[in-house]
């Protein structure tokens, strides 16, 4: 599941839902290209409410060849697909109704980020901010108007 020369813009402006699902594609096609470290690799999605984090992560889920739906797992936190590139295991967290990470510990969150085989896309990490939990890559998502929404990834050293 790669793409030749997986690259994608580090700021975007989206202007439609496809857009930014496009975007997450090609940001999941990116990550796919990366070697495996020790402990999972995660990602950052910041934005307010409605800023399209779930969305982009649609994209990413679409990269890594998930055919299941990928909808807001707020009311279940956590949701694990199974997939077949070397990151075994795509993780999406909506941490919006957390608020240490603490919480997380009913959901085998430490067997999750010693798997160096996951890849795991956490939305509102702030509410979970613990130094067990890294992301390797920061993407923020900001509403400007109406379906605009500009789109800009950092990667941590
Ligand atoms: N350019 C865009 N990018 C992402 N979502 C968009 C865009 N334009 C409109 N939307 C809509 O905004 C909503 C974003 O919701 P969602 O991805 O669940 O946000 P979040 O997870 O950040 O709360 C969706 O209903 C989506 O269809
Ligand atoms: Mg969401």
């Amino acid at each position: 599941m790669k793409e030749k020369g997986a690259s994608f813009p580090k700021s975007f402006v989206s202007s439609s839902t496809e857009d930014t699902i496009e975007f997450g594609k090609k940001f999941g096609f990116f990550i796919n290209t990366l070697p495996t470290t020790k402990g999972a690799r995660i990602v950052s999605l910041c934005g307010d409410l409605g800023a399209g984090k779930t969305t982009l992560t649609k994209g990413v889920a679409l990269a890594f060849g998930i055919k299941k739906k990928i909808t807001s797992p707020t009311f279940v936190l956590m949701k694990r697909f199974p997939t077949k590139t070397h990151y075994s295991t795509l993780v999406h967290i909506d941490a919006y109704r957390l608020s240490s990470f603490k919480d997380l510990h009913s959901l085998e969150i430490e067997k999750i980020l010693n798997d160096s085989h996951s890849i795991i896309l956490i939305e509102w990490i702030k509410n979970i901010s613990s130094k067990k939990i890294k992301p390797f890559c920061v993407v923020t998502l900001k509403h400007k108007k109406d379906r605009t929404r500009l789109i800009t990834t950092k990667i941590k050293k």
